[in-house]
């Protein structure tokens, strides 16, 4: 029996490697962490993360041949494949600060696999790492081998998350890379037989290491510079009366342009793109290519003025104050279906509301009061780090309510954000909000989610990102 470990038990190592365990019951599955608060989640009913079909695959395959333990370097050991999947953030200090990709935490599981193998290994890089990484972890595995054989694969990982489990049972592609030497093919043939279980040969795409390190940096960015053309558009369409979705629909038929990834909302966020962005840039710059790197960075540029511009776009509202106002705040998660709050632009948004003074009673589905506490008051330096080394508890911003109702938290309210597309957030009664709110009642839809005819009839002032403006937001001073 072929035996896998993975190290790192969070968004990635956890849904991937049980889908593995579940395609494949021949293969032991063994995800293993240094965080054990992580560990005992995955072992317990409450899955430490919240993805749609995950708790059904983890059940009918745990205790089977899917394991989640905090023995990392026993079950290491006695791996014959490993994949490293642990974090990647963005530098906060020293040379690279603010951009190039920290490999801190990929570099101490390099070393502890050196340190405990007794057996040859396929190392597998599933975390998203900088192109020539391999090249460093190779080196860091031969030179503390002890005579022992490593293969380095780089196997990216495309999932996105609130779909995980569908795009990890039906990938567009997979793909591996490998060094091109008779090793290096074996171990990616050994890799391509764990896929062939579920994923259809000609999906999985086989290529050289630089390739398939660099191919997730650009699928990344390229994913995201479609919301960041879309969200430009979207100031444009506000300015000249067009209507964002209309353009998005009409170009969207373009073969060549298709249709996904064009709606316009208040921003990208997850732990990913914009963090990959940053590692692209600071590639291009170390690579004499600064023409490139402005390029790529103009995508998180038009990210950040889209969250400034819907913060302004609420003030200038509600009579250029919102001090002392209660704004109610729907869905804190970066995207539906998902209870990951990483570089969610209601981060963004609230603190820009809150350093205009306003007193914040936010709501979602899936994201604790803790977590949008900690959100908010804490530095990102620190949010970047991995569970284990974040600070304890911090101190609760006095302006900040999370409670857990849309109702409650829009009663009394002078304005909605809705900064999460939640389905639940379409259908609710808008009239019972209307009648429990302060007059005028203004809605802000960050992410083109209600029906702003029937909210207008209602009463409401609405303001949709890249939507012709009603005649109240109109006569308001522009914003920046
Ligand atoms: P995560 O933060 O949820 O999980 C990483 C886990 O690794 C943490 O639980 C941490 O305790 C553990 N860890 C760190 N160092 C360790 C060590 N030395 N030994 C054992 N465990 C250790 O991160 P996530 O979201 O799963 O991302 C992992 C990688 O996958 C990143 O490089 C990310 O860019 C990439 N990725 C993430 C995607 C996503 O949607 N979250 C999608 C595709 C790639």
């Amino acid at each position: 029996m072929v035996k896998i470990c993975c190290i790192g038990a969070g968004y990635v190592g956890g849904p991937t490697m049980a889908v593995i365990a579940l395609k494949c019951p021949d293969i032991e599955v063994v995800v293993v962490d240094i965080f054990e608060p992580r560990i005992i989640a995955w072992n317990s009913d409450h899955l430490p993360i919240y993805e749609p079909g995950l708790d059904d695959v983890v059940k009918q395959c745990r205790g089977k041949n899917l394991f989640f333990s905090k023995d990392v370097e026993k079950h290491v050991a006695e791996a014959d494949i490993v994949f490293v999947s642990v974090n990647t953030p963005t530098k906060t200090q020293g040379l690279g600060a603010g951009k190039a990709a920290d490999l801190t935490y990929w570099e101490s599981a390099a070393r502890m696999i050196a340190d405990v193998s007794k057996t040859d290994k396929i190392v597998v890089e599933k975390s998203t790492v900088p192109v020539k990484t391999a090249e460093a972890i190779e080196k860091i595995l031969t030179h503390n081998s002890k005579g022992i054989n490593f293969q380095i694969l780089s196997n990216p990982e495309f999932l996105a998350e609130g779909t995980a489990i569908k795009d990890l049972f039906n990938p567009d592609r997979v793909l591996i890379g490998g060094r091109e030497t008779p090793e290096g093919q074996k171990a990616i043939h050994a890799l391509k037989d764990v896929y062939a279980h579920w994923v259809p040969v000609e999906r999985i795409i086989c290529t050289n290491l630089w390739s398939a390190e660099l191919s997730k940096l650009a699928a990344n960015a390229f994913l995201a510079q479609r919301i960041s053309s879309v969200n430009a558009m979207s100031a444009l369409c506000e300015a000249t009366g067009a209507d964002v979705s209309q353009v998005s629909h009409a170009i969207g038929k373009d073969t060549r342009i298709g249709s996904k990834f064009l709606n316009a909302s208040v921003g990208f966020g997850g732990s990913c793109f914009q963090k990959d962005i940053l590692n692209l840039v600071y590639i291009c710059e170390c690579n004499g290519l600064p023409e490139v790197a402005s390029y790529w960075k103009q995508v998180i540029q038009v990210n950040e003025y889209q969250k400034t511009r819907f913060v302004n776009r609420v003030v200038s509202s509600m009579f250029n104050t919102i001090s002392g106002k209660k704004i109610a705040i729907l869905g804190f998660a970066f995207k539906k279906d998902t209870g990951d709050t990483r570089e969610t632009p209601a981060i963004g948004v609230c603190r820009g509301l809150l350093g205009d003074k306003a007193m914040l009673s936010i709501y979602d589905p899936q994201v604790s009061q803790e977590q949008i506490q900690r959100d908010l008051s804490m530095q990102k330096s620190e949010l970047d780090r991995p569970p284990h080394l974040q600070p304890a508890s911090p101190t609760a911003i006095k302006q900040v309510r999370c409670v857990w109702d849309a109702y409650e938290a829009a009663k009394g309210a002078h304005g909605i954000c809705i900064l999460t597309e939640w389905d639940e957030f379409k259908t609710l009664d808008y009239q019972k909000i209307y009648d429990d709110m302060q007059k005028p009642a203004f809605v802000f839809d960050g992410r083109n989610v209600v029906d702003a005819d029937k909210l207008r009839q209602i009463g409401f002032i609405v303001y949709t990102i890249g939507k012709p403006l009603d005649s109240w937001l109109k006569d308001m001073p522009a914003v920046a």
